[in-house]
């Protein structure tokens, strides 16, 4: 009989380990990570060598990324099905973004808005991690070969830096690196600040009211969306006027599936307090089972620390592969 099962595709994505995660990131990414897991060959990794671009308090930073393992696993992340491990145990990353290094231009490098963002505002801090961090990006992306990187919005000018590295090298060498398609859903891919919300919502926000953790309490969760700033309209529609409520319509729909027409419906006659309240609710009954599951993991380190070793045994290997494939075809001695 002939066999007509298609190979897997191979899925691929990081999250940064600076801080807890937020609900952008949640609805963004990681969310969208646990379903994937059926369908796909999974790839997760905790990003903590692109960390380290901002001054990072060293007994902080072991504590996040410890946080950022356990937040993995609660989201639904499974060591069973996906490769689960941090960045800095695979030290090919690193020798495979020098070599990448070599094929990257500085004015591509520059044109990255995030170094730009980033680079104000640590404007004392501009060091050269922070302008070739794409770079490292590539290579993490590119050694696995994934086939789709589920990200954010946000990461999409990263991603195609990744391709058009990936495209010269191979435009070069032949068929090294598989050019990777970035997965961005339509609803959750941006999630803007409760405060801002024509700014993304993010963890390094300093004002504690534009960002929802996912270890916020539940207290803390509907607070913050009572305070989330809207418009003067009071009707729950999606408007050009009215990010504060797009916004909230778009984390609504992440989370109950319903359609922004539903989400109008069934909201017609009603105020703005009803909604943000219905929004709090339906957000800290998505995250009550995680929070419950990281209380769980964050209290069992060793556990934690079996599962990211073995996924960096399982990475390396794979990684190891592709880095030999490179250097070979750059022309060094093996
Ligand atoms: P990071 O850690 O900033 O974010 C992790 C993921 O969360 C998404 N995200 C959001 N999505 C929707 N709304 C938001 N407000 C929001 N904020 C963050 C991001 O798009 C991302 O998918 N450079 C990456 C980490 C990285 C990586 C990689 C990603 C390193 N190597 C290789 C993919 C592949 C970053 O800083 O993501």
């Amino acid at each position: 009989m002939e066999n007509n099962v298609q190979p897997k595709k191979r899925a691929l994505s990081f999250i940064q380990s600076s801080g807890a995660f937020t609900l952008g990131n949640y609805l963004g990414a990681v969310k969208n990570w646990n379903e994937m897991q059926d369908e796909c060959e999974c790839i997760f990794g905790i990003a903590d060598l692109h960390s380290i671009t901002v001054r990072q308090e060293p007994a902080e930073l072991r504590k996040q990324i410890y946080s950022a393992a356990a937040m993995l696993l609660s989201v639904g992340l499974d060591p069973e099905k996906s490769i689960i491990f941090m960045q800095s145990h695979v030290a090919a990353h690193s020798q495979l973004a020098w070599i990448l290094d070599c094929y990257t231009q500085f004015g591509e490098l520059s044109r990255m808005t995030q170094f730009k963002d980033k680079s104000q505002k640590h404007a004392d801090n501009v060091n050269a991690g922070l302008f070739t961090y794409p770079v490292l990006m590539a290579a993490d992306i590119l050694i696995y070969k994934p086939d789709v990187v589920p990200v954010g919005a946000d990461q999409k000018q990263h991603l195609e830096l990744a391709r058009d590295v990936a495209n010269r090298f191979n435009g070069i060498y032949g068929d090294v690196f598989t050019i990777p398609e970035p997965y961005i859903k339509n609803v959750g891919a941006k999630i803007m600040s409760l405060q801002d919300p024509e700014k993304k919502m993010s963890k390094s926000d300093e004002n504690e009211n534009a960002k929802i953790l996912l270890t916020d309490t539940p207290d803390a969760i509907m607070r913050k969306f009572k305070r989330a700033v809207t418009d003067s309209e009071a009707r729950v529609c999606i408007g050009e006027n009215k990010p504060g409520i797009n916004n909230l319509i778009g984390i609504y729909s992440a989370i109950t599936k319903k359609t922004a027409d539903e989400i109008t419906a069934e909201f017609e006659g009603k105020g703005y307090g009803d909604f943000k309240t219905a929004v709090g609710e339906a957000v800290v009954e998505e995250l009550r089972p995680v929070q419950e599951k990281y209380n769980m993991y964050i209290s069992d380190k060793a556990q934690l620390e079996a599962i990211y070793k073995e996924g960096a045994m399982k990475a390396d290997h794979l990684a190891r592969r592709t880095l030999s494939k490179v250097m070979k075809k750059v022309g060094y001695v093996l």
